[in-house]
């Protein structure tokens, strides 16, 4: 957001809770779709991106006992990358801090006033000091648990929730992939995922407890479990490697309406959450503050503030759109406790229509590869 703003020539601060290190270091997400990765390249962030992203050009559906891949640039000529989060977020921190950005790192903001006048203040913390900063605009883009939502009256606000019953154990491996490709395995025993982070590091998940403590997966359980549950004949299996990382995530929808309130613009988790299948945490993010860097750069070059009112019309629409391919996939490669027989049934019938029809490709293909940015 604030590298968009800077080259347009709008001044702005930034103001994180955390420390500059875990910011660049936190493992997140790994997959770019490919509008995101044009917006990156034209926004002078392709260089590493270029170097060392992975382009993905089909997904791999296991179910059944078989391998039913999707090619989604065979479909329509569109791709994603395999691109780590942490890897997008030292190219911003680095670009930023070259153009010689403010950002306040460990400055926690603890409160929004005047959202509804002219010049919000934001209070915060910072270095033991307690700050105050005036300004035109706050994007909130403090995550879930930040304060920007809660600076909206709760009688204005809609909150649209899902919470699943389990969750995914995610584990680093230092060990090529198997395949090239991302593989979704969804078994009876519960949904796994082979994905990449790197020529040399596969990232892997396995559905479990929403609550699992992480301590009771040996990795042997681990490897026998992802055995179990994607490998099929005439494939590889699952390639074994040291196990670097392990923790588990639990998954959730969540959507608050409206994602603008006064001079305040919620953006990615402090407005929405989806569950990880579909990858679409970041990608979201970043649609929505494509949405609104063009909408702030119209109002200040153009006087132009038509598209600052649509925001969250705008990215509400994309949103649930977001939201229907993410919580789809979801409730439709995952074993719920206690499924009736008959949704079991219409759970594999579903992933036979989507990989095995023109049109269930097609659909997943657009999807996946992501649904078009109104400007
Ligand atoms: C990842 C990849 C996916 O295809 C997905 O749906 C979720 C997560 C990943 O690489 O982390």
């Amino acid at each position: 957001m604030s590298h968009m703003l800077h080259l347009a020539g709008i001044e702005s601060v930034v103001l994180e809770r955390a420390g500059r290190e875990h910011v660049r270091t936190r493992l997140r997400a790994g997959v770019l779709e490919q509008g995101v990765v044009e917006m990156l390249r034209e926004l002078g962030l392709g260089e590493r991106l270029d170097q060392l992203a992975l382009k993905q050009s089909a997904l791999d559906f296991r179910f059944d006992g078989a391998s039913r891949r999707i090619d989604f640039e065979a479909e329509i000529g569109r791709n994603v990358w395999v691109y780590p989060q942490h890897e997008v977020v030292t190219d911003l921190m680095n670009a930023r801090q070259k153009a010689g950005a403010a950002i306040f790192y460990e400055a926690p903001v603890q409160r929004i006033d005047g959202l509804e006048g002219e010049r919000p203040v934001l209070h915060f913390e910072h270095q033991g000091e307690s700050c105050r900063l005036e300004c035109d605009y706050v994007a909130g883009c403090d995550g879930f648990r930040g304060v920007s939502r809660s600076a909206i009256p709760a009688d204005k606000l809609k909150v649209f929730d899902r919470i699943y019953p389990f969750g995914w154990l995610g584990i680093l491996a230092e060990a090529p992939a198997a395949t090239n490709e991302i593989v979704w395995g969804c078994h009876d025993g519960g949904f796994a995922m082979q994905s990449i982070r790197s020529p040399s590091v596969t990232r892997l998940y396995l559905q479990c407890a929403p609550d699992e403590n992480p301590d009771h997966w040996s990795d042997d359980r681990i490897w026998s479990e992802l055995h179990k549950r994607l490998d099929v004949e005439g494939m590889p299996p699952v390639n074994e490697g040291r196990v670097t990382q392990k923790g588990v995530t639990a998954m959730r929808s969540f959507l608050a309406e409206p994602m603008q309130w006064g001079r305040l613009f919620l953006a990615g988790d402090a407005a929405h959450i989806v569950p990880p299948t579909g990858a679409k945490g970041l990608n979201s993010a970043l649609a929505d503050i494509k949405v609104l860097a063009r909408a702030l750069v119209a109002h200040y070059r153009e006087g132009a503030d038509a598209h600052l009112a649509r925001y969250s019309d705008t990215c509400l629409r994309r949103m649930w759109l977001v939201q229907r391919f993410s919580a789809g996939l979801c409730t439709m490669t995952h074993q719920f406790p206690g499924q009736n027989p008959f949704v079991q049934r219409l759970q594999r019938t579903d992933l036979d229509y989507m990989t095995g029809t023109r049109a269930g490709r097609l659909q997943f293909s657009e999807n996946f590869t992501g649904l078009p940015v109104e400007a």
